[in-house]
């Protein structure tokens, strides 16, 4: 698949689908079921996040409703300006709500930053992060995470809901592109 435009693997399909489910034993302790909240709100942030949140909401052992935002980041392909535009907005109140954002991936920490601030404002009960990848190096905003998967090096990286130009998001791993890609 895709000739040879992957250079590496740097987190293979066995290494994700053992993270998550370690990540979902952590997050779950946080949540005791039956809580006066209602169930967890998982929120999962469009595209990037559609695998990493399907898969690890059926790993959690505590029910949980799934919610989708689609938020858009000015800038160039392959990196963030922090100025966000709501492409898709929530359709439910989450006052009162115990809400998990679960994102794919912190680069600069810019969108993460502000959708957090976003979500404050509307009042839920908790308002936590859980993210599969981060890039410690990149990050340009100090933002409180309290999950996070793996730290990776500063490259840009495709596989399991990441893309470039809406290519390679179907790779069962997470790979780095070979720069002919984007030249
Ligand atoms: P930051 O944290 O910089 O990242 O605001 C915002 C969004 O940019 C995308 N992103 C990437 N997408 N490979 C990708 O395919 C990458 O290496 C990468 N880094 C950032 C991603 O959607 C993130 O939520
Ligand atoms: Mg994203």
């Amino acid at each position: 698949m895709y000739g040879d435009d992957i250079a590496s693997v740097l987190i293979t399909e066995d290494q994700i689908k053992a993270k998550i489910e370690e990540l979902a034993e952590l997050v779950a302790k946080r949540y005791p079921p039956d809580a006066p909240e209602g169930d967890l709100l998982l929120i999962g942030v469009l595209k990037g996040a559609i695998f990493f949140m399907t898969d690890f909401a059926r790993a959690l052992p505590i029910p949980t409703q799934l919610e989708f935002m689609a938020v858009s980041s000015y800038g160039s392909s392959t990196s963030s300006s922090g100025v966000v535009r709501i492409m898709k907005d929530l359709d439910k109140d989450i006052a009162g709500r115990n809400v998990l954002i679960v994102e794919d991936i912190i680069d600069s920490g810019l969108t993460l930053s502000w959708l957090l601030r976003n979500l404050a404002t509307r009042n839920p009960a908790s308002l936590e992060v859980v993210t599969l990848l981060r890039k410690p190096d990149a990050l340009r905003t100090p933002v409180e995470v309290a999950h996070v998967g793996f730290d990776i090096p500063n490259e840009f990286v495709v596989g399991y809901g990441l893309d470039y130009a809406e290519r390679y998001r179907d790779l069962p791993y997470i790979g780095t592109l070979d720069p002919k890609v984007y030249s």
